[in-house]
């Protein structure tokens, strides 16, 4: 961790130890390993979740090497009931960990579960379709900072909240409606949340990335069904995001607190909160 970024750390949350949590953290490269990794290299213990995926030994091995501690926790959040136990699970896990279970509460919150289809032309998409969308990209977040919030397990004042979005939300291609439907909600969400938590101090934030390299990319790539260069040629940076990248997004927004909900400097569109 340099020495500026620790200077800022502890200022905005005293010398305890950090803790993070991240969904959707259970791909290499993927946006919520690359988030994860790097707020552990920055000194962050991390409650990664994984998906239908069992856990990412990848994650352990930056744990490892950065001397922080990385508690994996699967959950399939297409079951919007589900969510209330997962903070049970997660309560649990940390109090295994010796964390003191009273007194945790989570300084920094990524939302980055999430799933896509590209074949979803408007006149056929299936409404069932649309909805298991919403469930895992967007309801899931929601729920699940309600049910952290109400339990007192969002670091206030000082906390930040960011909901990984996509440019999805205000951009149009043909083929993305479910994704495009479940993306602008979790920029509403986001929207509602920040100025809902702003009189406690908590910053929340969007950020829509750009496109990024992740696992998911390689293997549409391998089977042909996405073309790698053209995807990236209408980027204005010419070339995909790193999973890392991402991550330095999320310190980013920790080292400059603002009210902005959307914002991305990866992805050229800057958005201001509640517009
Ligand atoms: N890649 C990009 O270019 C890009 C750009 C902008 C925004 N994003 C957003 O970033 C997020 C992650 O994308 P990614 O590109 O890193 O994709 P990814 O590698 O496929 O990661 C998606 C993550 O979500 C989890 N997930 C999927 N379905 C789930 C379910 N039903 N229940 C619980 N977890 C589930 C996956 O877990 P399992 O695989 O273990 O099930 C995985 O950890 C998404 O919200 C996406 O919209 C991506």
């Amino acid at each position: 961790m340099t020495g500026y970024l620790e200077r800022k750390l502890r200022e905005r949350f005293g010398p305890r130890p950090l803790w993070a949590l991240v969904t959707g953290a259970s791909r290499n490269p993927g946006v919520g390993s690359g988030i994860a990794g790097e707020l552990m290299a920055a000194g962050f213990n991390v409650v990664a979740h994984c998906g239908r995926s069992a856990r990412n030994p990848w994650l352990d091995d930056i744990a490892l090497q950065h001397r922080q501690e990385v508690l994996q926790l699967q959950m399939d959040f297409s079951d919007a009931a589900a969510m209330a136990g997962f903070v049970n699970r997660i309560e649990d896990a940390v109090g295994d960990a010796g964390v003191d279970r009273a007194g945790f509460s989570f300084d920094v919150i990524v939302h980055v579960a999430g799933i896509s289809a590209w074949d979803e032309v408007a006149p056929e998409i299936d409404l069932a379709a649309i909805q298991s969308l919403m469930q895992v990209n967007a309801w899931s977040a929601f729920t699940l900072t309600q049910a952290l919030w109400q339990r007192r397990r969002v670091t206030a004042p000082g906390g930040l909240i960011v909901f990984i979005g996509s440019n999805h939300w205000y951009k149009v291609y043909s083929g993305f409606l479910g994704y495009a439907v479940s993306k602008s909600a979790i920029e509403r969400i986001a929207c509602h949340f920040a100025k809902d938590l702003a009189p406690h101090d908590v910053q929340v934030a969007h950020t829509t990335l750009g496109w990024v390299d992740c696992e998911r990319h390689r293997i549409a790539q391998d089977e042909g069904r996405y073309d790698y260069e053209q995807a990236c040629s209408v980027l204005p940076t010419r070339k995909p995001v790193a999973a890392w990248e991402c991550g330095g997004e999320v310190l980013g927004l920790l080292l400059t607190p603002s009210r902005i909900g959307n914002s991305s400097r990866l992805d050229a569109g800057e958005h201001l909160l509640g517009q």
